[in-house]
C-alpha cells in the first residue's frame, strides 16, 4: 500500500522516482477498434534501462519541466511530456492546485520501443502521491496510469506481466528466471501509431496474422528457461517495423551471426533486443555488435526488475 510507503517517508520537498524501460516478449496485435487502438495479447517485462524523474515543490504555480541526459533535446517539457501529464492528471483528480517542478533525468532511448514516455509518466505519478501525501492505493494509481497511456499500468508495475485489453490492463506473471539482454538502439525514431498503420496495411493486404496465444511463453517463463523463451518470443508488429525500416533487418540478422539465442525488434522500433545465456555472453556479444558499428548505441540490461519506485 502506497499509504503505509507515504507514512513511513513522512514530509518531504522533493521525491525521486526510478522507473525502467519495457520490452515485449510477446507482442500480439489484433485489430483495429472502433475507439482506434488496437487489442492486444503482450507479456512486458521491465529491464534494467531507467529513466528517473523528480518531482519538486516550487514557488509559483502551475507544472514546469526541465529535461537532461542522452536523449533530452528530444524530449518535449509542454504537457504532451508524459511526467507533466501525470502530474497535471493527478493534480485535477486529488483536487490540488500544483506548483511543482518535474525535473526527467532521460537515459532510456526516446520513441524506440522501449516505454521511455510511458516509464517517466508512471514515475510522475508516484512522485507527485508522494509528494502531496496522497491517501491512493495502487490499484487507484494503475487506473490513472491507463488514463495516460497503454503502457504506464505496466510501468508502474513492472517484473514481467500480461497485458490485454489495448496494453493497460495487467496482471503479473510467474517468472522465474533472469534474463540478460543487449539492447541495440537506432539512430532515428519509429512513430508507434504509424507502425500501427503499418500493420492494418499488411494485414489488409493478407500479410500477418493475430499471435493471442502465450502458453509456450508463459511456461518458458514459469522454468526460467533462456532457451525456451528463446524460441517463444515473438513480435507481431516487427514484420510493420522492418518494412517502414529496411536496415533493421541487417541489425537482427547480425546478432544471430554473432550467437544471439534470438533477435526480436523491441516494441514498435526501431531499437532491436538479443537474447543471451548470461551475463559474459551478453557482454561479449555487445562487445561484437560494437564493432560492426550496424547501430547507433549498444546496451547490455537484465530483466525482469522492478517498476517505478521511489529511490
Ligand atoms: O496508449 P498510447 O497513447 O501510448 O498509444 C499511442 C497510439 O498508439 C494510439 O493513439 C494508437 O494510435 C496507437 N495504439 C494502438 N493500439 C494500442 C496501443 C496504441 O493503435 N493497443
Amino acid at each position: 500500500m502506497l499509504t503505509e510507503a507515504l507514512n513511513y517517508a513522512g514530509r518531504t520537498d522533493s521525491v525521486r522516482v526510478r522507473a525502467p524501460a519495457k520490452i515485449n516478449l510477446h507482442l500480439g496485435v489484433g485489430d483495429r477498434r472502433d475507439d482506434g487502438y488496437h487489442e492486444l495479447t503482450t507479456v512486458y517485462q521491465a529491464i534494467s534501462l531507467y529513466d528517473e524523474v523528480i518531482v519538486s515543490t516550487a514557488d509559483v504555480d502551475g507544472v514546469t519541466c526541465e529535461v537532461d541526459g542522452a536523449f533530452a533535446a528530444e524530449v518535449p517539457t509542454d504537457s504532451t511530456n508524459l511526467a507533466v501529464a501525470a502530474v497535471e492528471l493527478l493534480a485535477a483528480e486529488a483536487g490540488v492546485t500544483p506548483s511543482v517542478n518535474v525535473k526527467v533525468r532521460k537515459r532510456i532511448p526516446v520513441a524506440g520501443g522501449l516505454a521511455g514516455g510511458s516509464a517517466d509518466g508512471a514515475a510522475a505519478l508516484l512522485a507527485a502521491a508522494h509528494l502531496w501525501e496522497l491517501n491512493v492505493d495502487r490499484a487507484e494509481l494503475l487506473r490513472h496510469a491507463a488514463k495516460l497511456g497503454s503502457d504506464v499500468p505496466f510501468c508502474l508495475m513492472g517484473n514481467t506481466a500480461l497485458g490485454v485489453g489495448h496494453g493497460e490492463q495487467v496482471a503479473p506473471v510467474a517468472d522465474n528466471g533472469m534474463y540478460h539482454w543487449v539492447v541495440a538502439t537506432a539512430d532515428t525514431q519509429l512513430s508507434t501509431p504509424e507502425v500501427y498503420r503499418e500493420v492494418d496495411r499488411l494485414r489488409a493486404a493478407g500479410d500477418g496474422r493475430y499471435s493471442d496465444d502465450v502458453t509456450e511463453l508463459s511456461a518458458a517463463l514459469r522454468d526460467g528457461n533462456v532457451r525456451t523463451l528463446a524460441a517463444a518470443l515473438r513480435n507481431d508488429m516487427s514484420q510493420a517495423a522492418l518494412s517502414l525500416r529496411p536496415q533493421l533487418r541487417e541489425v537482427l540478422t547480425a546478432g544471430m551471426a554473432d550467437g544471439a539465442l534470438a533477435a526480436l525488434v523491441s516494441g514498435s522500433g526501431p531499437t532491436t533486443l538479443f537474447l543471451t545465456r548470461d551475463e559474459h555472453h551478453a557482454n561479449a556479444l555487445a562487445g561484437r555488435l560494437r564493432l560492426r558499428q550496424v547501430t547507433a548505441g549498444v546496451l547490455v540490461a537484465t530483466g525482469p526488475v522492478q517498476g517505478a519506485h521511489v529511490v
